[in-house]
C-alpha cells in the first residue's frame, strides 16, 4: 500500500465509473449495487491505509465492461457469421456436452467428433486435458464448414489447480479483494489449459446447512453474497475477456435454488417475489453488473415453474429489467428435467419451453439438438428467436477471442500451474478465512515451545484428501507436516483416531493413550469433501461416523483440547463447544490449508474470519438465517434456555426445546485480540423519504453517516471485520430484524483505536415495498455498527415523509 495516490486515483476512477454504467442501466437493483460501490469507496477513503479489504479489492477491479458495452466491431462480426450459418448450424451453437468425468448423470452421447465435425456442438466441457481440448478443436476450426470454435467449460469453483479454500470459506475473509485475486490465479491455469469458461460463481443465498451447496457459495446475506459475486466475475474475466489468461463467468444457479424445501439437493422451493427482489435476485444482478458473460438456469421449480423454463426470472427480470446481454445456460440436464418436473411429457416440448422461456444453450440434455429444428419448421420456435440466442453464444466466443487464438499452447500449459505466488495467495486466503470459534482462557496461540502436540483425528493430513492426495493434487504439505515443521517433528505425534465414516475401538483406544503421552491434543474433526457441494444434502448435521466418540474419549483424559472443523458448512456440535477450550472453523481450506493451520494455530497468524452463515445449535432449527422477519409473537426478553412455564412464555415464536438463537450468529468470529466498540452514532436522526427516493437517482449521494469507535483491547495486533447493520420499522413490507449494509476490515495494533466511518446513500434505506418497487417510506430506522449481527449499540433516526 506504499502508492496510496495512485491507488487512490485507479479507486475513483473504477467506481466512478461504475457508478455511470449502473446509470445507464435502469434497472431497480441499481441501487443495491450502487450502495455496494459506495461502501467500498467510502471505506477506501476513510479507513486507508487501515482498511484491508476495500482498497485492495478496487484496485484489482479491472473489468468494467465484460458483456455490458456493446462493442460494434463484435456485433459486425457476429452478424457476418450468423448470415453465413444454415439452421442446423445455428442450432449447433445452442448444444452443450459434457466430455469427461460427468458431474451428473448421463451424457447421453459420445460421438462429439463426428457431432463437431458437422457444426452440431457449440460447447464442451469437463475436458480437462490440453492436448483433448486441441484435438476437438482442430475438428471443429479445419473439420466444420464455419470453423467455429467450441467453448470449452468447466466447474472452476474455488481454483484450477491451485485449490484455495471452498468458496464459503474464502466468503468468511469478508474479503473481496481475495476472492478476486483468488479467481485470476484460477482463470490464469484454467485459460492456459484451453478452458475459457467457468460454471461459477454460485451466488445462491443459502440459509440452510443441510443443503451441500452452501459450501459453494457466499452465505446467507445478500449485500456481502453480491459484494463476492462482482469480485468473482472481475477475478475470472480480468481486464479484458479477449486477455488470453480471461475466462468467461457463469453466474448460478438462477434462481432461488439454495431455497431447495428440508435442504434436500433438486428439491422444490417457494419464495415470494418480494424475497425474490430483496435477497436472492442482488448477487446475480451484481454478476450482471460486473459484466458476467453468462448465467446458469438452475435445477429447482420456483413457485411452480421449474427455474429453466421461468419467462418471468429469465425475460422479465434478467433481460428486460437488467439489460443482460449475455449468454444463458441450463444446469445439467435441466431441460430433460422439465419431463419429470410434470411440465412437459416429452422432449419437444421441454425444448420448446426453455427455449421460449430463454434458455439458449441446453447443457447435456440433447433436447436442443433433438427438438429445435422441428419446432422451427412447425412454427412453434420463430427463427429470429434462434438467431437471437445464437448471437449471445457468438458474443461470447468472439468476445473471448476464440476465433482469433482457437488453440491452446500445450508444451505451456503446465508452466501456469502452481507459481508459488498463487499458492502463497492460496495461503493467505486459508489463514484469512478460519473462524475463531471459542477461546477459552486464551489457550490459542499454543506456544511454539510446547514439547508434545499429538493431532488426532481423520483430517489431520490433508482435509481435501483424507486418504492421501495423488501428484496431480500439486505442492502440498500436511497440517500435521506443517505443525512438525514449526516446532520440530519429534514434538509431534499423529493418530488417526477414527475414520471420518468407520473407526475401530482400537484406534480410538490407540488415539486416547497418544493423548495422555501429550501436553496438548489438536482434534481434526469434521467431513470429507464429498459431504458437502453438490447432491451432499444432510438429514444430520453432528460429526460423521464414530468422532463424536472420539471427541468425548479425548476430552475425558483432561488434557486441553483444541478442536479444529473441517467442514463444507457449520456443524451441530454443542457438546464440543460446551466442553472443548478452542474450537476453529477452517472449512475446507484447500492446497495450503496445513501450514495456514499451523501458523494460526501458534500464533504467526492472529485469525479474523467471520461467519457468513449462522450457525446452529440443532438441526431442527433450520433454516437459520440472522435477516429474517420478526414474526408478530417475537419472544423479546423470554428465556428460552428454558422450556415454557407459564403463558407469556409459550405463546411467543419459539421451540419448547431449543433456543431460537444459533449457537454463533452471522458475522461472529473471535480473534486473539479483543475489540471494544463505542456507541453508534449518526450524523442526522431526521430523513425525508422524498429526499431518499430522489436521492436513489443520485447514486453516491450520502444521505446518513453512520460511525463508531473501534477499539484494539488486547496486547496483539489484529484485523476487526466492522459490521453495519440497520432496521427499518413501519414500512409497507415488513423488514429483517437486520440487515448488513456495510463492512470494512481494520488492522489496529494493541491498544490502538479507530473511528470507523460510514457513509450510508439513499439504497441502503430503500426497501422493495408491498408493489416490489424499490423505495424509501416513512419509517424508524435503527443503525448499529458492531462485531456481529446480533451486538453494537443502536442509534435511532426517523425518516419523515
Ligand atoms: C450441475 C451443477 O448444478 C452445476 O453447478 C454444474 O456447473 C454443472 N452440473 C456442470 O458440472
Amino acid at each position: 500500500m506504499e502508492n496510496h495516490p495512485e491507488l487512490l486515483r485507479a479507486i475513483v476512477l473504477c467506481l466512478l465509473s461504475s457508478f455511470c454504467i449502473g446509470k445507464r442501466r435502469r434497472s431497480p437493483y441499481r441501487h443495491c449495487l450502487n450502495a455496494i460501490r459506495l461502501f467500498a469507496l467510502v471505506g477506501t477513503l476513510l479507513v486507508l491505509p487501515g482498511t484491508i479489504s476495500s482498497a485492495q479489492s478496487t484496485q484489482e477491479s479491472t473489468t468494467r465492461s465484460g458483456l455490458n458495452a456493446v462493442d460494434p466491431q463484435l456485433e459486425r462480426r457476429v452478424e457476418t457469421l450468423l448470415e453465413k450459418m444454415t439452421l442446423e448450424e445455428k442450432i449447433g451453437q445452442l448444444v452443450q456436452y459434457s466430455a469427461g468425468q460427468p458431474t451428473g448423470p448421463g451424457t447421453g452421447r459420445s460421438n462429439y467428433e463426428d457431432m463437431i465435425a458437422r457444426g452440431q456442438i457449440g460447447s464442451l466441457f469437463n475436458v480437462v486435458d490440453p492436448r483433448q481440448i486441441n484435438a476437438y478443436q482442430h475438428i471443429a476450426v479445419e473439420k466444420s464448414r464455419l470453423h467455429i470454435p467450441i467453448l470449452f467449460g468447466l466447474d472452476v469453483i474455488h481454483g484450477f489447480r491451485t485449490e484455495f479454500p471452498i468458496p464459503l470459506g474464502l466468503a468468511s475473509t469478508w474479503d473481496p479483494t481475495i476472492v478476486e485475486r483468488a479467481s485470476r490465479v484460477a482463470a490464469t491455469e484454467a485459460a492456459a489449459d484451453g478452458i475459457r469458461w467457468t460454471f461459477s460463481p454460485m451466488v445462491d443465498i443459502a440459509r440452510d446447512a443441510r443443503w451441500g451447496r452452501m459450501a459453494e457459495g457466499a452465505g446467507e446475506d445478500p449485500f456481502l453474497g453480491s459484494a463476492m459475486s462482482a469480485a468473482y466475475v472481475r477475478g475470472y474475466q480480468g481486464a479484458h475477456l479477449d486477455a488470453a489468461d480471461s475466462i468467461a463467468a457463469c453466474a448460478k444457479h438462477f434462481v432461488g435454488y439454495g431455497a431447495a424445501e428440508g435442504g434436500r439437493d433438486y428439491n422444490t422451493t417457494e419464495i415470494s417475489e418480494h424475497t425474490l427482489r430483496e435477497f436472492y435476485l442482488p448477487p446475480f444482478h451484481a454478476a450482471v453488473e460486473a459484466g458476467t458473460a453468462s448465467l446458469m438456469s438452475a435445477f429447482n421449480s420456483l413457485n411452480g415453474i421449474p427455474s429453466s423454463a421461468n419467462p418471468f426470472t429469465l425475460k422479465q427480470v434478467l433481460r428486460r429489467e437488467w439489460g443482460f446481454k449475455g449468454l444463458v445456460v441450463s444446469d445439467w440436464n435441466s431441460i430433460g428435467e422439465l419431463i419429470p418436473h410434470g411440465i412437459a411429457t416429452d422432449g419437444a416440448t421441454a425444448a420448446r419451453k426453455a427455449f421460449d422461456a430463454g434458455v439458449d444453450m441446453d447443457m447435456v440434455s440433447s433436447s436442443y439438438h433433438d427438438h429445435l429444428q422441428q419446432l422451427v419448421s412447425s412454427g412453434q420456435i420463430t427463427r429470429s428467436a434462434i438467431d437471437e440466442a445464437v448471437r449471445r453464444v457468438l458474443r461470447v466466443k468472439f468476445a473471448l477471442g476464440l476465433f482469433d487464438h482457437s488453440f491452446v499452447d500445450e508444451a505451456s500449459a503446465p508452466k501456469a500451474l502452481f507459481h508459488p505466488e498463487s499458492i502463497a495467495l492460496a495461503r493467505t486466503a486459508a489463514e484469512r478465512s478460519f473462524v475463531l470459534l471459542k477461546n477459552a482462557n486464551g489457550l490459542l496461540p499454543l506456544s511454539k515451545g510446547t514439547e508434545n502436540v499429538a493431532v488426532i483425528g481423520p483430517l489431520g493430513d490433508d482435509s481435501s484428501y483424507p486418504n492421501g492426495a495423488p501428484p496431480e493434487a500439486g505442492p502440498r504439505s500436511s497440517f500435521t507436516a506443517a505443525i512438525a515443521e514449526l516446532l520440530g517433528q519429534e514434538h509431534v505425534a499423529r493418530y488417526r483416531g477414527t475414520g471420518i465414516l468407520d473407526g475401530t475401538d482400537e484406534e480410538i483406544a490407540a488415539a486416547v493413550a497418544g493423548a495422555q503421552k501429550s501436553d496438548i491434543v489438536v482434534l481434526t474433526l469434521g467431513e470429507s469433501p464429498e459431504m458437502s457441494g453438490e447432491a451432499a444434502s444432510r438429514a444430520h448435521l453432528g460429526l460423521p461416523g464414530r468422532q463424536q466418540e472420539l471427541l468425548e474419549a479425548i476430552v475425558k483424559t483432561g488434557k486441553p483440547v483444541v478442536l479444529i472443523l473441517f467442514s463444507g458448512r457449520p456443524l451441530t456440535v454443542p457438546w464440543a463447544f460446551d466442553h472443548v477450550p478452542a474450537v476453529m472453523a477452517a472449512w475446507l481450506p484447500g492446497i495450503s490449508g496445513g501450514p495456514a493451520l499451523a501458523r494460526t494455530l501458534f500464533g504467526e497468524v492472529n485469525p479474523s474470519g467471520k461467519l457468513v452463515v449462522s450457525w446452529p445449535r440443532a438441526v431442527g432449527q433450520e433454516p437459520l438465517y440472522y435477516n429474517a422477519l420478526a414474526t408478530g409473537r417475537p419472544p423479546g426478553e423470554i428465556d428460552l434456555t428454558r422450556p415454557p412455564a407459564d403463558v407469556e412464555s409459550r405463546y411467543v415464536s419459539r421451540y419448547i426445546d431449543e433456543p431460537n438463537s444459533p449457537q454463533f450468529p452471522f458475522g461472529y468470529g473471535q480473534s486473539y485480540t479483543s475489540f471494544s466498540y463505542g456507541p453508534t452514532t449518526i450524523s442526522n436522526t431526521r430523513l425525508s423519504a422524498a429526499e431518499l427516493n430522489s436521492g436513489l437517482k443520485r447514486p453516491g449521494h450520502t444521505v446518513i453517516v453512520a460511525e463508531a469507535e473501534v477499539r484494539n483491547t488486547g496486547a496483539r495486533p489484529g484485523d476487526e471485520i466492522v459490521e453495519l447493520y440497520i432496521r427499518l420499522r413501519g414500512t409497507s413490507t415488513a423488514q429483517p430484524i437486520r440487515m448488513l449494509k456495510g463492512f470494512q476490515t481494520i488492522s489496529m495494533a494493541a491498544g490502538e483505536s479507530k473511528r470507523v466511518k460510514f457513509e450510508l446513500p439513499a439504497d441502503a434505506l430503500a426497501i422493495w415495498n408491498d408493489h416490489n418497487q424499490l423505495a424509501a417510506e416513512p419509517s424508524q430506522l435503527t443503525v448499529w455498527i458492531s462485531p456481529d449481527s446480533t451486538r453494537g449499540t443502536p442509534a435511532e433516526a426517523e425518516i419523515v415523509k
